[in-house]
Parts: structure tokens; C-alpha cells; sequence
């Protein structure tokens, strides 16, 4: 927290709006609006229901596809069951680690060439890291089939001068408490098309027709952002360039220190793009390291400290077990690559120089001991 939210809190106690909805709410959604460029949005309970909202938007229903980046948070991909849809997965480009616009180009020419495009796009930015959006938004266009941006992690984010979120027919964020400004709970559906959000805030408030009475045509969703979170999220919203700026130092700390080390790569920032950094993350390649992703894991967890895997890519999950997959290249999946090999280290905006400088300090005694093993083990076969 900034310190400052609890003043948004007692006035909406002083005011007694501790329903849902009121003048939080409105503020929340005009504040994120005008951060990101857009003509408006809605505040909901989650990032979650603003992408499950986005597909009810976009007319997808049962029987539907609807193509995900595969390497991100089930939640990306679980409204899309919601809807009795099915999710087709799309592999990362090796160096974004976000959607490879080239499988998902042949995603599109295999799916247009089966007479069944997909009904959207849910294109995920990764760890704070846009997608390669240019080229998407082309493809996208050029199918004519509409782009849901999942910025739930990027939130603070640029892509060419623009805010990350900001590039599809509908873009979401998420203030769950572990992203980088958060309500507790909470998310944001944005969009140009004001009339779609209006629909939005409809069927988000158990879709109340227009009557003086009770009356309601097609079911609806209990998923508005209470006055009280939106209050959070105001303050919250304030303090977000200064999150960016210590989650980049976070990763520059991170990579002066480290980026030397042999199999250590960090994640690119592309060009023209500023990430807001919400994770640091790196690959080990094992070969040159000598040890693997995961025994750099269980080391730094031996520490008590929390460093994790990426996401496990959503078509290995069994949940997804039955979902088409269109990887980068015939070069493998890269998805699979990233997931054996990331690493995400602590990376909070309230971590300390000195707390820093103990992971750094581990990660390094790691390697010292693996190459002083090794040259153990060179001596003693000369010694034989
Ligand atoms: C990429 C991604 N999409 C969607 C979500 C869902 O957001 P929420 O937890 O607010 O429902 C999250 C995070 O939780 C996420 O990381």
C-alpha cells in the first residue's frame, strides 16, 4: 500500500457508499481511462470476469474457438470454458516469450482453410513484456477476427509510446494482490467502443433491464468492483509510475550483477517498448551453467527464498489436454524451452537493496560452487 488509501476508504465511509458502485468506482474507472488512452472503463471484481466479459461481448458462445497464448495464467484461458468454448493454444516467439505471430499466422490460414475462424484472440503480456502487437493486430485484421489484450501483468507498460492493454478490441488489467498496483481483488475491462462497455456494466450487474421494476432478459453476472476496493485502486493508481520505475531498478540491480554468469539470459525488453518489469525472469541453459533451471530453484527455496518457475505453458496443463496447439516453428516447442528453463526471481517493489543483494549473493555462491565441483573433478581425472 502507499499510505494514502485508507483516506479514499473513510470517505466512502463518511458518505456511507459501502455498497457497490458509487463515486470510487466512476473516479477509478475515469483515472484508468485517462492513464491508458482509452475512451473508457469498467471496474470489476477480477481480471478474470473483465476477460470472461470480453468474450460475452464478442458474442462467444458454445461451440465457438478462440485462440490463447499457451505460456500464461490458466485465468487467461478459463472464461473461455465458461462460455463452453474451446481454447486453441498458440506457442511464444523466442525472444517476446509472448505470442509467436508466426504460429499464430498459421493458426489462422489452417483455421480460415477449415471454414472456422476463431471467434477471438486472447493475447496475453507476459511478466510486463508487450507482444509483438504490430504484427497480431495485422494478422487480426487481416482475418477479421478481434483482439481481447490480456494485460492483467503489464499494467504501466509501453508499446510503441502506447500503454499496453490499449491494442485490442478489449484490453484487461488485473489489481490482484500479487500485480503491480492492486485492490486486493479486482480488474478493469477497457475499450474504445463505449457502447460495448456500457453492455458490459450491464450484464457485470446481474443485467438489469431498464424498468422500474425487477425485470431481466438474459443472465447476467454479480461482477462489479465494490466502492471500497475502488478506493484502494484511486490511491493505488497514483503510486504506479513510481512501481515501474523500482521494478526496473529491481531488474537492472539484478542483471548488473548477474548477466555474466555462463546459461544465464534475461528476458529482452523489445525495442520500442518499456516494460514495467513486474517480474524479473531469466533461462538457464544448463549446458553452460552446469546445473538446471530447477536446481537453481530448490537451492534458492533451501535459502527460504521465493523464486519460481513461469507459468507451466496452458497445452500441457491436463485440464487442456484435449486442445489444439500451434507451435513457433518446427524447431520445437518454444513454450516447453522457456517453461524447463525460466526462472522468476523476487522481485517486489518493496524488496530491499540489502534483501536483493542476498539473492544475488546466493545465486553466485550457486555457480561458484558448481564450476569449483567441476574443476574438482577435471583435477582428479588428471590425477588419475
Ligand atoms: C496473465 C493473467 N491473466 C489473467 C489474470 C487474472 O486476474 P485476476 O486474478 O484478477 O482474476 C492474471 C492474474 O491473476 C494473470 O496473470
Amino acid at each position: 500500500m502507499s499510505g494514502n488509501e485508507l483516506q479514499y476508504i473513510k470517505m466512502a465511509f463518511e458518505s456511507n457508499w459501502i455498497a457497490p458502485l458509487g463515486p470510487n468506482v466512476n473516479a477509478f474507472e475515469k483515472a484508468i481511462a485517462e492513464k491508458t488512452g482509452t475512451k473508457g472503463a469498467v471496474a470489476v471484481s477480477s481480471g478474470t470476469a473483465a476477460i470472461h466479459l470480453a468474450l460475452l461481448l464478442l458474442g462467444v458462445t458454445e461451440g465457438d474457438t478462440v485462440f490463447c497464448s499457451t505460456l500464461t495464467f490458466v485465468a487467461s484461458a478459463n472464461p473461455i470454458l465458461y462460455q463452453g468454448a474451446s481454447p486453441v493454444f498458440i506457442d511464444s516467439d523466442p525472444e517476446s516469450w509472448n505470442m509467436s505471430p508466426k504460429a499464430l499466422e498459421r493458426a489462422l490460414r489452417v483455421s480460415a482453410f477449415e471454414g472456422k475462424l476463431p471467434k477471438a484472440v486472447i493475447v496475453v503480456d507476459l511478466y510486463g513484456q508487450s507482444a509483438r502487437m504490430n504484427e497480431i493486430v495485422y494478422l487480426c485484421k487481416e482475418y477479421g477476427v478481434p483482439i481481447i489484450e490480456d494485460a492483467a501483468e503489464s499494467l504501466g507498460s509501453l508499446y510503441k509510446g502506447k500503454a499496453s492493454g490499449t491494442f485490442g478490441d478489449y484490453g484487461i488489467y488485473s489489481f490482484n494482490g500479487n500485480k503491480i498496483i492492486t485492490t486486493s481483488g479486482g480488474g478493469m475491462l477497457i475499450s474504445n467502443d463505449t457502447e460495448a462497455l456500457e453492455k458490459a456494466r450491464y450484464l457485470a450487474t446481474q443485467a438489469k433491464d431498464p424498468a422500474p421494476h425487477y425485470q431481466h432478459s438474459v443472465a447476467g453476472f454479480n461482477y462489479r468492483m465494490s466502492n471500497l476496493l475502488a478506493g484502494v485502486g484511486r490511491s493505488q493508481l497514483k503510486v504506479l509510475d513510481n512501481r515501474v520505475r523500482l521494478r526496473r531498478n529491481v531488474f537492472n540491480m539484478y542483471f548488473q550483477a548477474l548477466s555474466d554468469l555462463p546459461g544465464v539470459k534475461f528476458m529482452k525488453e523489445l525495442e520500442g517498448t518499456q516494460s514495467n518489469r513486474w517480474l524479473t525472469t531469466l533461462t538457464i541453459d544448463d549446458r553452460k551453467a552446469g546445473m538446471t533451471a530447477k536446481q537453481i530453484l530448490d537451492a534458492l527455496n533451501k535459502q527460504n527464498i521465493e523464486a519460481r518457475p513461469v507459468w507451466k505453458p496452458l497445452h500441457l496443463q491436463p485440464l487442456f489436454k484435449r486442445a489444439k496447439y500451434f507451435m513457433h516453428d518446427e524447431g520445437g516447442s518454444v513454450s516447453d524451452k522457456l517453461f524447463e528453463t525460466g526462472i522468476c526471481l523476487p522481485s517486489g517493489s518493496s524488496l530491499t537493496e540489502v534483501e536483493q543483494h542476498r539473492v544475488i549473493r546466493c545465486i553466485r555462491n550457486i555457480f561458484d560452487s558448481t564450476i569449483r565441483k567441476r574443476v574438482e573433478m577435471k583435477l582428479q581425472e588428471y590425477e588419475v
